[in-house]
């Protein structure tokens, strides 16, 4: 078989902050796919860097009082902690902000210059006067012009939903300084991505085939694309560039101009293989030119636009020796406990307090792989599945195996297995999965992989309990029972462990020295240990683990979401259940009289007629809104008739009158009583 050649990235993380769950996530997601395209023997190229220009950047840098390359620098070098920490072995980490990114894109923007895809416009945008530059639309703020909520941001308003243009908003001010900005023209430069050859190329391209003879993209991905690229659908043009002063990559022949971050970053790609290549002497043009090289980004749903519709667009129209790239999988988000991440709630995972706990980072691998699919779908972590699925998965099904064969081995047969155990049954069972696995690796269904190694694991646990190899080791005459049993034990151990090799990288390194059987790859599944070699004395690789404090200590517990305020209304309470909701007993009231209670600026008293012996009395804080409380004799309304009697200044009070208030009650001052529709009688429950 010809081995491939592939170049694999992640998304480039934006270099003003640590990594977080998320960012692990895709590496790891990434990190197996390369670990089994090498036990494959294929070869990979597997490249990230750091995404570092941009006015965030800019700004961050300010504030520390440092320059942006000096930022950057210092994020770039909190790398490599979380790489190591977690397994993760990207061959070359660099950053965009480099000669090599800024050669790339100026040669990719002259190219697709040349090919007619540039052209300029003026632009109006708002100002900020006292800081001295154009302000992104994060950067204003200002009354919503639909719904009037204050301090919305320049592109859409979180309290209403509805999306507009910073021009729209009421008020505007600079974040940067709260200074009111000014409009003013500015020359932008327009990747022309609405001109009909480039739609026809995206058509061609988000339908076809990678190198691998495999869909180009996921069916979801596609699906998206779809809708953008559909009939009658039109791509707005890109505006790819932004004035100084701007952390960034200068627009050739454009003084004061320089690229949207967005336009190098994923030239950075290129960019970091190139300082790579460069730095083993080979040549980057070349490999780009080869017909054989596949390119490959992985990448989260929230960047897809960028990378399927831009970025290829980019390639194709800068020409060879660029190449458009094969696949481009997304994948989805993380979330916690069924709640998307958000460090002001505190519900994320701090990758780097994981790794403070001395939590094992293969526990992490493995578990993301058991939730891995090949689709674009949310990853829930919670404690109790990490939990479970490590102890009992990974620890008593796997790891058990060698716990429970490899002492006879090494204690009893001087390190040797007897070489004709090795065709057991079991084995060519194990064995004959091999292409399933891979295939499920190939095409990233680590679920899938992961459930069928368990499956096997769970059937050589079967043998091994069938077998009972701690009493043959106590039977006289039963040692080559024992010998054989053991054999196919651990034979069995080391065919799992290829096939986890890709998620336990580590793992599978002290498997390989300690069975002493050389390198673990695909093509071994098929050559089992043999009597020749000694296998060296058994070191546990896993304990199993009482892991619940240090996951209480990494995952914080999660409060529910607060659901989005209404301008001068307050937030919906928690969920409840019907259950909840059954316990309170609303009941239609009569008002048989009502005064205000002598002493008191806020209450009135109501004697009500429920249906039952004896009239009720209640106290109510409503008074401002009833200056007449006898107008009210006679009407119906709602009382919660099962709270607890409460004994006040005035008397004793037998339950609630119900009225709707504003929360702001300076907007809407006021309480509402509540009153049925006609027809209702006094006693009637409320459902
Ligand atoms: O969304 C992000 O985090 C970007 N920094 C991803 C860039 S990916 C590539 F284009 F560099
Ligand atoms: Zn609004």
């Amino acid at each position: 078989m010809k081995k491939r050649n592939i170049f694999v990235t992640t998304a480039l993380p934006y270099a003003n902050g640590p990594f977080h769950i998320g960012h692990i996530t895709e590496y790891i997601l990434a990190d197996i796919w390369v670990r089994h395209q090498r036990m494959a023997g294929n070869n990979v190229n597997f490249v990230g860097a750091d995404d570092t220009h941009g006015a965030p950047m800019m700004i961050a840098a300010e504030k520390k009082g440092v320059t942006p390359q000096e930022f950057v620098a210092e994020i770039r070098a909190g790398r490599k902690q979380y790489l190591d920490g977690f397994h993760v072995k990207f061959d070359w980490w660099y950053t965009t902000d480099s000669k090599e990114n800024v050669e790339l894109s100026q040669d990719i923007y002259r190219k697709l210059k040349a090919a007619g895809l540039i052209y300029t416009q003026d632009i109006t945008q708002y100002y900020d006067t006292k800081k001295g530059m154009f302000l992104a639309d994060r950067y204003i703020k200002g009354k919503c012009p639909r719904c009037g909520a204050e301090d919305q941001y320049g592109d859409s308003c979180e309290v209403c939903g509805s999306v507009y243009r910073p021009t729209d908003l009421v008020n505007p001010y600079s974040v940067l300084t709260g200074t009111t900005p000014e409009l003013r023209h500015s020359t932008h430069y327009f990747f022309k991505l609405s001109d009909p050859k480039a739609i026809e190329f995206l058509r061609d391209w988000t339908t076809g085939n990678g190198a691998d003879g495999k869909p180009r993209l996921q069916p979801e991905v596609l699906a998206k694309d779809q809708e953008w690229l559909g009939a009658g659908a039109e791509l707005e043009d890109w505006d790819i560039s932004r004035d100084a002063p701007y952390f960034g990559i200068p627009i050739p022949d454009a003084p004061g101009k320089y690229f949207y971050v967005w336009l190098d970053a994923p030239v950075g790609y290129l960019a970091s293989l190139k300082s790579y290549f460069d730095h083993l002497g080979r040549d980057f043009w070349k490999f780009l030119d080869d017909p054989s090289t596949e390119q490959i980004h992985f990448i989260g749903k929230d960047i897809i636009y960028f990378h399927t519709l831009f970025w290829p667009a980019m390639l194709h129209f800068a020409g060879k020796p660029y190449r458009v790239p094969d696949h481009v999988y997304a994948h989805g988000f993380v979330t916690v406990g069924g709640q998307k991440m958000s460090k002001s709630r505190g519900t994320g995972i701090s990758p780097l307090k994981y790794l403070e706990l001395k939590m094992d980072p293969e526990w992490l691998r493995y578990y993301l792989a058991a939730k891995l699919s090949s689709r674009v779908e949310d990853i829930d972590f919670t404690k109790q599945d990490f939990f479970s699925r490590v102890n009992s998965d990974l620890i008593g099904k796997y790891v058990n195996i060698a716990s429970r064969s490899a002492g006879f081995i090494a204690k009893r047969f001087g390190g040797r297995v007897v070489d004709d155990a090795m065709n057991d049954p079991l084995l060519e069972k194990l064995r004959g999965a091999a292409p399933q696995v891979i295939g499920f690796y190939e095409d990233r269904d680590y679920a899938k992989a992961m459930r069928l190694v368990m499956e096997l694991a769970d059937e050589t646990n079967e043998y091994i309990d069938r077998e009972k190899p701690w009493e043959l080791a106590k039977q006289e005459g039963a040692g080559e029972q024992l010998h054989r049993v053991c054999s196919v034990s651990l034979e069995a151990f080391r065919i799992l462990t290829t096939y986890l090799k890709p998620v336990l990288p580590g793992i599978a390194s002290q498997v390989e020295e300690f069975l002493n059987c050389g390198e673990l790859t695909w093509d071994t599944v098929g050559t089992p240990l043999t009597s020749e070699h000694e296998i060296r004395p058994f070191k546990h690789l896993m304990q199993r683990v009482d892991m619940e404090k240090q996951l209480d200590q990494l995952v914080p517990d999660v409060k529910p979401e607060p659901k989005p305020v209404l301008p001068g209304n307050e937030a919906i309470a928690p969920e409840c259940t019907i259950d909840d909701f059954g316990k309170i007993d609303l009941r239609i009231a009569k008002v048989v009289d009502c005064e205000a209670v002598e002493g008191s600026r806020k209450l009135l008293k109501f004697t009500l007629d429920l249906g039952e012996e004896k009239t009720r009395t209640v106290f109510s804080g409503i008074k401002s809104s009833y200056a007449d409380p006898k107008s009210l004799v006679g009407k119906l309304i709602v009382l919660v008739a099962n709270l607890a009697p409460r004994k006040m200044r005035f008397g004793l009070s037998e339950g609630m009158v119900l009225s709707a208030a504003d929360a702001d009650q300076k907007k809407t001052p006021g309480f509402f009583l509540i009153e049925p529709f006609e027809g209702a009688k006094p006693g009637m429950r409320i459902h």
